[in-house]
């Protein structure tokens, strides 16, 4: 966090702002942003993934809804959908990402984010990032000042630190925290209890938890991504976690690759992910559905043909159901230059949704299943 932006300033930014917003989660009525959506050719829209109209921190507006007040107030795209992400981020209730986030193996909560500026052309991204609750601004800060587009570890945090972001000793909250140990409990005391079964057994365990309602299924492999674009079809997005939960320390998963997690073209449009990142690391999925705008299918076609490739590609059995498909979800969140949106992934269902506002207010809207339905 920076020192000019701690958390209570945050909280205090959004209760004012709220004020002013006449857009809400309850679908209340819209603020007159007629204007500006005459403006240009596009429809002023923000997307996330399912958590983007769930947590408020303690304020009053959701991550879409922030973000889209400050589009639609003329603020810069790529500040807006940084803005709506951070009030996740230090919300200690959503465990997927920033303060809070599940930590890896060893209880460190370790934390990635990338973000890229469609017509600015920029993009930044940290992973492996400790002790900030909002990686999102340092990635946003590699984009600004550096020549680079990635920086990692304890790289990323002398950066930060040098760049002025308070870092902590510890993201942990006391669930976090009594999670991991759960997990650490319930595991191999050595953890690793042999080198090749290891992966499988810590995944069985954390998807036991996850079947007992301990921890939300979208928090296993649980990210913000958040999309946005202006009346001037200037579109920007940003990914942020705290990645697999109980990962092997050093994982890093597709959340700060550009291309994997994230990926915005400001000729075409934007999409992002949630769930398993090796699967888009792999294919570089988001790269792949921005080409897919680029050459003209619609926002869920394009999500549509990147699950198609990770099916395809996706043959280790130990991925694969007793049905042959994978036993793993991915959700795309894809938004084009125009404001069309599609929520898409490998498995639907009801509970699966993902975040939407525009001048109509806030929705979260039913996420379409590639293979169907799966709880
Ligand atoms: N998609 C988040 C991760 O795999 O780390």
């Amino acid at each position: 966090m920076t020192k000019d932006l701690n958390r209570r300033e945050v909280l205090a930014a959004g209760t004012a702002a709220a004020g002013a917003a006449l857009v809400g989660s309850s679908g209340a009525k819209a603020r007159p942003v007629a204007a500006a959506i005459q403006r240009g050719g596009s429809k002023p829209t923000v997307i996330a993934s399912g958590n983007g109209n769930i947590y408020k921190n303690g304020g009053d507006e959701t991550c879409v809804e922030r973000a889209f007040r400050m589009i639609t107030e003329g603020a810069d795209v790529l500040d807006a959908v940084i803005a709506g992400v951070n009030i996740v981020e230090l919300d200690p209730e959503d465990t997927s990402v920033g303060f809070g986030g599940l930590p890896d193996a060893d209880g460190v909560v370790t934390l990635d984010s990338c973000c890229m500026h469609g017509p600015k052309k920029r993009a930044g991204g940290v992973a492996c990032l400790k002790g900030v609750r909002m990686p999102s601004l340092v990635a946003q800060k590699v984009a600004d000042v550096t020549d680079h587009h990635l920086l990692v570890d304890e790289g990323a945090q002398r950066f930060a630190r040098n760049m002025g972001f308070d870092i902590e000793d510890d993201l942990n909250t006391d669930r976090s925290r009594a999670l991991w140990l759960e997990w650490k409990r319930r595991t191999d005391s050595r953890h690793y209890p042999r080198p090749e079964d290891r992966a499988d057994a810590g995944r069985k365990v954390g998807l036991a938890m996850v079947a007992e309602g301990k921890i939300d299924p979208d928090h296993f492999y649980g990210t913000i991504n958040c999309n946005g674009v202006n009346a001037e079809g200037d579109v920007c997005g940003v990914t942020t976690t705290s990645g697999l939960a109980w990962k092997i320390p050093g994982r890093v998963g597709d959340s700060p690759i550009l291309g994997a997690g994230l990926y915005v073209d400001n000729a075409a449009g934007a999409a992002g992910s949630t769930g398993r990142g090796e699967a888009n690391i792999y294919n570089l999925a988001s790269y792949l559905i921005v080409e897919k705008l680029r050459e003209g299918l619609s926002p869920k076609d394009a999500g549509m043909a990147a699950l198609n490739r990770i099916v395809d590609n996706t043959i280790d059995p130990r991925l694969l159901g007793e049905d042959g498909k994978p036993n793993f979800n991915v959700n795309f969140y894809v938004l084009d230059k125009s404001g069309a949106h599609a929520g898409v992934a490998l498995y639907g269902g009801p509970r699966r949704t993902y975040a939407v506002c525009t001048e109509n207010g806030a929705e979260s809207l039913p996420i379409e299943g590639l293979l169907g339905d799966r709880s």
